[in-house]
């Protein structure tokens, strides 16, 4: 093959990037592009903007916004988050562009007049007040299994059924509230079942090789029988269908978006086509290799209805590996855009400013590669300060150090080896070998692992060797330690360049290398005798306990946040009549004293002020007062409730009223201003 084609999913510019689309698709991406350029490879990293859509628009009506405006902000928003990360894109744009446009009618045109799609007319809801047909997002009803009255059109959220609009009872507008009608509509469909025989050859028994995941849903689509897709909708936001009569329809946005791999393709080589060559190149010749980077819930767009797509119209190579992950949940919770329940990229340089490298490590050690996995701070924590700072970091600081202060920074004549000596370059020797068949095979993870190893064989090498001991009774011997130290070192430089650039990158300044090649990877003469060093500082420092204690409040924030906006107040009490009201006599009591009481935690015993005399009252709320905190205080409580007596022998001549907030949480009732002790409450 002469080329490699890199495409990684088009995120929705409906929000900002969190870590669970860097874990996802865009690290392993970069991690696989690094690679293959570092080993001189012919290759191109597409990525770009997903901005049409129906989120868009709910988003945009949200914001009282149009959606150009909301696609304007996330697009650069997740731009600079991917620079920020270092995420080496060869190109970058987005769906909203003229190109794109042009490109993806252009598409469709042709698949139209060669008669690839059918046309139906089906019976779709429609707001005749504000003149729209709705997609099902946009669409709630009741729910036909469990009553609850607001459920989506293709799902209930209270009892997670799986729904279509038409079991929907009383279906309203969700945007407006109101009552929809149903009218009939024409689209055109992809039929997909005409596809089915050659996909089934194409995936099932030419790519066997695909991942488990990925090749298991593809066979469950296609064991369960594919049915035309439609591949257009009305809707006022996204690319208009380019035919008569289909005015107010646009292309689905699944439908114009993977062709988005190839129109920001055009986009770049246009623009410059020395350096890149010909769309076409990339696209339809046979030498080009095609790989899409996705998460899970992308598999059938990408093995199934895209390959169809370009099969359909003919010229198109097909993808040779479609590497797809599972999920990062985020201690132990779905991550969520529309819950605000993610780590965000922008925001965590913010508040972790320059550690780019840390999170794509620890993204990459943790990868959801074969099944979900979970990112949580303490483990970030732990592998930031065990491995980065302790191993990768240590080792190297221990040889640049060293080399400073006996030699100057000039790396010394290495000597006769000894069998320590070619013990640890017999290890070592093998890195490269294991880091290429790992990452051909796109288990980021192991290979990753590996290149970790590299530096727990230097870590292990120089505290074996202790060259700051035998410097005072063999000098000459450690001349040999520190050279084949710092050639571990360069070697670092090279293995860990596709998965932690930044400090790849530091490092090779610190050492004075200039180029570096995957080739070079396991050679042990990289920095020659002679050669002068630059000033070492340190790779990696240590994550403290307080950054990690404020991202874990941060979460628990969000967390809380989300439950009192989800709590529904408790359902009335069934009615009463006014007397019975009448029945109670609720009065104002001046706290005069307040105490716990001894082997009862829950209990604060009260001497309340009642009017007429003193009187004791027992409240089940130490949890959330101090007793000092009441003391003064005007509290509401019930006069004539029969006395109730404590199994302490403890009695209580009344009840203290109080609130229960959502979480548990308790607020003793009080008056607005201050009034005469025993007054009643009505
Ligand atoms: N925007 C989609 C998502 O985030 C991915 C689109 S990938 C493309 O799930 F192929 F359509 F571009
Ligand atoms: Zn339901």
């Amino acid at each position: 093959m002469k080329r490699t084609l890199v495409t990684s999913a088009l995120p929705y510019a409906n929000g900002p990037v969190h870590i669970g689309h860097l874990a996802g698709v865009y690290v392993p991406a970069d991690i696989y592009v690094r690679y293959l350029r570092l080993k001189g490879k012919d290759v191109l990293f597409v990525g770009g903007s997903d901005e049409h859509g129906v989120p868009v628009t709910i988003r945009a009506r949200k914001e009282g916004c149009t959606p150009q405006d909301v696609v304007d902000r996330y697009h650069q928003i997740i731009k600079k988050s991917f620079e920020d990360f270092g995420i080496s894109f060869d190109v970058y744009s987005r769906t909203t562009s003229k190109i794109h446009h042009q490109f993806a009618s252009d598409f469709f045109k042709k698949l139209y007049d060669e008669g690839k799609f059918v046309a139906i007319e089906s019976e779709q809801y429609y707001d005749e007040q504000s003149g729209e047909f709705l997609t099902d997002r946009n669409i709630r009803g009741e729910c036909p299994k469990c009553h609850a009255p607001e459920a989506y059109g293709d799902q209930c959220e209270k009892c997670g059924s799986t729904l279509s609009p038409d079991e929907l009872i009383n279906p309203y507008n969700a945007v407006t509230g109101n009552p929809l009608v149903k009218r009939a509509t024409k689209h055109w469909y992809l039929p997909l079942d005409q596809y089915q025989p050659w996909l089934e050859k194409w995936i099932l028994q030419e790519h066997k090789e695909w991942r488990p995941n990925v090749y298991g849903q593809c066979k469950s689509w296609l064991d369960g029988g594919l049915k035309p897709r439609a591949v257009t909708r009305d809707l006022n936001w996204g690319i208009p269908v380019p035919i008569d009569g289909a005015e107010g329809k646009v292309l689905y946005v699944w439908f114009d978006a993977p062709i988005g791999y190839i129109s920001n393709t055009k986009e770049l080589c246009d623009a410059n086509p020395e350096k890149w060559g010909t769309w076409q190149q990339w696209w339809q010749d046979p030498e080009s290799r095609l790989i899409h980077f996705i998460g899970k819930d992308n598999i059938v767009f990408h093995c199934i209805v895209f390959p169809s797509m370009l099969k359909a119209h003919g010229d198109y190579i097909l993808p040779d590996n479609v590497p797809s992950n599972e999920f990062l949940n985020l201690e132990g919770n779905k991550i969520s855009t529309s819950k605000n329940y993610a780590v965000w990229l922008n925001e965590y340089l913010e508040e972790l400013p320059n550690r780019q490298d840390e999170l794509r490590y620890v993204l990459t050690a943790n990868a959801p590669e074969t099944k979900d996995n979970d990112f949580t701070w303490a483990d970030f924590q732990a592998r930031c300060n065990n491995e980065l700072v302790a191993v990768y970091g240590n080792f190297v600081n221990r040889a640049l150090q060293l080399t400073k202060k006996y030699y100057n920074s000039i790396v010394p004549e290495c000597g006769e080896l000894t069998d320590t000596d070619h013990e640890a370059l017999a290890e070592f020797a093998q890195v490269k070998e294991r880091v290429e068949a790992l990452l051909e095979d796109f288990k980021f993870r192991d290979a990753q692992k590996e290149a970790m190893n590299l530096a727990r064989i230097g870590n292990k090498y120089i505290a074996d060797e202790e060259p700051w001991k035998v410097i005072k009774t063999d000098p000459e011997r450690v001349n040999t330690v520190i050279y084949i130290s710092l050639q571990l070192t360069a070697n670092l430089a090279i293995a860990f360049e596709p998965f932690l650039p930044f400090s790849s990158a530091r490092l090779r300044q610190m050492i004075c290398m200039d180029t570096i090649n995957w080739e070079d990877l396991g050679k042990t003469d990289l920095l020659p005798a002679g050669k002068q060093l630059g000033e070492p500082s340190l790779l990696f420092s240590k994550i403290e306990d307080e950054t990690i204690q404020q991202q874990m409040d941060k979460l628990e924030a969000t967390l809380k946040a989300n439950e009192a906006a989800n709590a529904k107040a408790e359902p009335v009490k069934s009615t009463i009549v006014y007397d019975d009201f009448q029945k109670l006599d609720i009065r104002v009591g001046t706290v005069l004293e307040c105490e716990r009481v001894p082997k009862m935690k829950k209990l604060l015993k009260f001497l309340i002020d009642d009017g007429l005399e003193k009187r004791t009252i027992v409240s089940g709320i130490a949890q959330w007062y101090e007793p000092e905190q009441l003391k003064g205080k005007q509290v509401l409580f019930i006069a004539n409730l029969a006395p109730r007596e404590f199994k302490n022998g403890l009695v209580s001549q009344g009840m203290i009223l109080s609130a229960e907030n959502y979480d548990g949480t308790i607020s003793v009732t009080t008056v607005e201003h201050e009034v005469k002790a025993g007054s009643q409450v009505s």
